[in-house]
C-alpha cells in the first residue's frame, strides 16, 4: 500500500518520534508499505514520520546511486530504533533533497563516516560502519526521527534565501508528482 507523503508544514515532521516496540502491529507489512511508498515517489530513503507515523523507523535503498557511489549497491535495509554511536571529523558536502520538501535541493555538510546501531525487522541488533552515500542517506533519515529536516542544517544565509519558498510550502503551496498530504 502506498501512503501519502506528509509535506513540510505538517506537525508530525517536527515531532521527536517514539521508539518502536516489539508489539508494533504488523511491522513486516508496515515496512513493506514504506518501501512501496518510497519506490512510488522515486525516493532512496523514507522515515516513518514522513507517512504520518511518529516512530523511530526508516527504510533506505541507495541502489539508484550505485553508478556514481558503488557503496550504494545493495544497500537496502529497514532501520529500527537507530543510533549514531560515532561520527567522523571529516565532513562531506552533498546535494540533498527530501520527499517532504518537493523541489528543494541544497548542499548539506555531514560527517563522511558514521558507526550506527539499529534493530532489523526481526528486532536483531546490528552495528555497522557506514561510508559515503550510505552514511549520507542514513543521517538524512535519522534527522526525520528527531523532528528535523535537511534545510535546518543550512547556513543562516541559505536559510534566509529559502525562507519565502518554505513559508509558501508550509501554507500548502507546493507541487509533487506523488501522493502527498499536509496536516498542520
Ligand atoms: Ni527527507
Amino acid at each position: 500500500m502506498v501512503y501519502p507523503v506528509y509535506i513540510y508544514g505538517s506537525s508530525v515532521l517536527r515531532k521527536v518520534a517514539e521508539e518502536v516496540t516489539p508489539d508494533f502491529p504488523d511491522l513486516d507489512k508496515f515496512i513493506e508499505d514504506m518501501f512501496e511508498t518510497m519506490y512510488d515517489s522515486d525516493g532512496v530513503g523514507l522515515a516513518a514520520p514522513q507517512i504520518g507515523k511518529s516512530v523511530r523507523l526508516f527504510v533506505i535503498d541507495a541502489d539508484p546511486f550505485s553508478e556514481d557511489y558503488p557503496e550504494g549497491k545493495g544497500f537496502k535495509r529497514a532501520f529500527i530504533n537507530p543510533e549514531i554511536i560515532e561520527a567522523s571529523e571529516e565532513k562531506w558536502l552533498f546535494n540533498e533533497g527530501c520527499l517532504s520538501l518537493p523541489g528543494v535541493r541544497e548542499d548539506v555538510e555531514r560527517p563522511a563516516e558514521i558507526t550506527v546501531r539499529y534493530l532489523d525487522a526481526k528486532f536483531e541488533p546490528h552495528t555497522e560502519k557506514l561510508t559515503g552515500i550510505q552514511a549520507r542517506v542514513f543521517q538524512h533519515e535519522f534527522d526525520h526521527l528527531n523532528g528535523e529536516v535537511f534545510t535546518d542544517r543550512l547556513s543562516p544565509l541559505r536559510k534566509t534565501l529559502l525562507k519565502n519558498r518554505l513559508d509558501k510550502m508550509a501554507k500548502g503551496n507546493f507541487k509533487a508528482s506523488y501522493r502527498c498530504k499536509q496536516v498542520k
